[in-house]
């Protein structure tokens, strides 16, 4: 036998919270002799980090194992586990369906993947799904260097709003925070390592509370706190819940220059009726007036959402009055779904709108989105923004990083950029990014 390091492959799907763990999955299986390979032919070990948010995302999970199938014919040791949401949702029908699936960890349980992968040298198939008490990030190690000048740091997870068309509340659970010392020491730790831009990380990050010093805070009381280390030079967190922008928050926005003037605040539909069918506890109207406080606070804030087509009930006013509001918001960046009926939330049981009609107003969604985008995009040259370099682009002597404003931006520099964080003055805009020059 040599003693070569035994390969770690991991397919991560999904939002930046399952990013985050793969992170930390790897970090735990590092400490049992695993290094990670971009090939899963060379692996001894190929982990699907999963999501379970729409149908299409879960259904390729399933896909994916088949096609694993040969690399485990040839390499019978092979072993291979599922992790996140669909891992969560459905861990003992992926053992049924799937015999060559050797574990099935879900979401909350990563710390507990050395043990479970000692389990199936044992021949066990273990399946832990539960949502144990502890926190699972303070039993795994901690976070090497990565080299790159940005990083994500979960600081809540789990959702109670129970939209009524999401899983998320079942896959994730009840909302958790982690405290607040743990989320400050782990920052610091990430900025001694050179990381000068953290994205705070939870399914409802606006609805943080977690124990202080003093008691509970906010998320405006944590970026607060965290804009005072040394170094961090850029704070962002995603995703909100309109209903959770709390004052503090909101007014952080606009004395804080670390954070940035960037906002993801999902809204889901501009129509009442079908707020109220989805369970937002919002109205179109309380929408935009929020809307009109963050831009008091910070007027050049860049908005962002998500939306749904289609969603059961939806009729043709109500898909226009989303257009409507997308237009009257004028959103820099969205992103829209078509409806997708998860099994066990509440939506699912109704009767879902024509596919093709869902299909149109989905295409109409996106044309208006990427319409604004570009508009928010060419509103940008001639201006001076700060831009941090997070790689080398593809062309000789160009360098690619995100404006305050999350926009990838090019400039070509003789010097490397890696890692800087620089004023540009932006002179071009293209399809999905803009084009500068180092001031
Ligand atoms: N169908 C379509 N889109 C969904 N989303 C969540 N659940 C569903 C679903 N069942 C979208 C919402 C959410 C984003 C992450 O995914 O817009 O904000
Ligand atoms: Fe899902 Fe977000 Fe609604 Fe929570 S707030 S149920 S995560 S869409």
């Amino acid at each position: 036998m040599s003693d070569a390091p035994k390969k770690l492959h991991i397919k991560t799907y999904g939002c930046q919270m399952n990013v985050y763990d793969s992170e930390r999955m790897a970090e735990a299986m590092g400490t049992q002799g695993y290094v990670l390979t971009d090939d899963p032919a060379e692996a001894d070990m190929v982990l699907l980090n999963t999501c379970h948010i729409r149908e299409k995302a879960a259904e390729k999970v399933y896909s994916d194992l088949g096609r694993l199938r040969p690399f485990k014919e040839a390499k019978p040791g092979l072993k291979i586990g599922v992790a996140g949401c669909v891992a969560q949702a459905e861990g003992e029908e992926i053992m049924r369906r799937m015999p060559l699936v050797d574990l099935v960890v879900g979401s909350q349980n990563y710390h507990r993947l050395p043990e479970m992968v000692a389990a199936t040298a044992r021949g066990e198939r273990p399946v832990d799904t539960e949502f144990p008490v502890e926190d699972k990030f303070d039993k795994l190690p901690e976070r090497p260097a990565t080299g790159r000048p940005t990083a994500f740091l979960t600081v809540q997870e789990g959702c109670d709003k129970f939209c009524a068309f999401c899983v998320v509340p079942y896959t994730r659970g009840a909302e958790v925070s982690r405290p607040v010392a743990r989320i400050l020491a782990e920052a610091g730790k990430l900025v001694a390592k050179g990381v000068k831009e953290i994205t705070l990380l939870g399914q409802n990050v606006n609805g943080y509370h977690g124990e202080g010093a003093d008691g509970v805070w906010g998320l405006g009381r944590l970026v607060r706190e965290l804009a005072r280390i040394e170094g961090l030079e850029r704070i962002r967190y995603t995703t909100s819940h309109p209903n959770d922008m709390a004052d503090d928050l909101i007014e952080a926005h606009g004395a804080e220059p670390k954070l940035m003037p960037y906002l993801h605040l999902p809204v889901q539909s501009g129509a009442d009726r079908i707020l109220k069918l989805m369970n937002r506890h919002h109205t179109a109207a309380e929408y935009l007036r929020l809307i009109e406080r963050i831009r008091a606070a910070r007027p050049d804030i860049l908005l962002s959402s998500d939306f749904i087509a289609g969603f059961p009930g939806e009729t043709e006013q109500d898909h226009r009055d989303t257009l409507a509001l997308i237009e009257e918001v004028g959103f820099g960046a969205a992103f829209s779904f078509k409806y997708s009926p998860r099994p066990g939330t509440p939506a699912a049981e109704r009767a879902g709108v024509d596919p093709e009609v869902a299909d149109r107003r989905l295409h109409e969604l996106q044309a208006l989105i990427t319409r604004l985008q570009h508009e928010s995009q060419a509103a940008m040259v001639g201006r001076e923004v700060g831009v941090l370099f997070e790689k080398p682009g593809r062309l000789p002597g160009q360098w690619v990083g995100k404006s305050d404003y999350l926009q990838a931006v090019h400039v070509t520099s003789e010097t490397p950029l890696q890692g800087a964080l620089a004023k540009v003055r932006i002179t071009a805009s293209g399809p999905n990014s803009l084009a500068g020059v180092l001031l």
